[in-house]
């Protein structure tokens, strides 16, 4: 499941690399509004699927300590011309830092590619430092929902969807969830959430079925 993932993620690196900037205007807004009120200066930080580094760098500008790990080696290769931060090549489910190192682990656009979120969820939170905060941006599980092919669709059964986004010049293949994978018991027993909030990103993915549903989520959440 990961290499079908990275290969994807490796054949259009550069494509996604150019298109960001404009297809990803809303999602983009939305998530660095909800960090606006996080001071940065002398932070350390984490990007899980941090791609091609564009967030880290805007981290570094406000004089943070970043870290980043990816799946693919293009996209690593290029967050580290990119920025100065620590980024290494790895699987989000593993994150191979000692536990409690930073002040605050984010992530966007990524969570939704493990088939196991609430694994992920769980190493974020092992190497988040108590009081640290957890922030991140994922697809919607009522877009995958709706992405599903088979009929009659179940919400609860995970399936491999393929999402067109970047105004259909960009399609990923990508594993369901549900909304409880994300908010799990053992996060919901750990975390203060401060923000959650759910959007549409028309403009730059499929309008599916023609229909108007939340393509993804942000949320924030303080470590008890
Ligand atoms: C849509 S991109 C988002 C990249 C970046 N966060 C951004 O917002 O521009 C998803 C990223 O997740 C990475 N990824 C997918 N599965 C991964 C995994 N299991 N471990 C680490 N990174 C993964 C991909 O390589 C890709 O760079």
């Amino acid at each position: 499941m990961i290499e079908d993932i990275v290969q994807q993620y490796d054949k259009f690196a550069k494509t996604f690399v150019e298109g960001t900037d404009t297809h990803n205007a809303i999602s983009r807004k939305e998530y660095y509004t909800m960090l606006i009120d996080i001071a940065m200066k002398g932070k350390t930080i984490l990007d899980v699927g941090c791609g091609d580094g564009y967030d880290i760098k805007l981290f570094e500008q406000q004089g943070a300590h970043c870290y980043g790990i990816d799946a693919s080696n293009e996209l690593v290769r290029l967050a580290s011309d990119n920025t100065q931060a620590n980024i290494i090549t790895g699987n989000m489910e593993h994150l191979p830092y000692e536990d409690q190192t930073f002040d605050l682990v984010v992530s966007k656009y990524a969570l939704q590619a493990s088939t196991k979120v609430p694994q992920v969820l769980a190493e974020m939170d092992r190497v988040l430092k108590p009081g640290g905060t957890m922030a991140y941006l994922a697809v919607h599980p009522l877009r995958q929902f709706l992405e599903k092919k088979k009929h009659p669709k179940d919400y609860f059964t995970q399936e491999i969807v393929t999402s067109v986004f970047f105004g259909g010049t960009v399609s990923a293949h990508e594993p369901t969830h549900t909304m409880n994978e994300y908010l799990n018991p053992e996060f919901l027993s750990k975390y203060r959430i401060t923000h959650f909030s759910e959007h549409g990103d028309f403009p730059s993915s499929e309008k599916v079925n023609g229909d108007t549903y939340p393509c993804f989520f942000v949320l924030k959440a303080i470590k008890q």
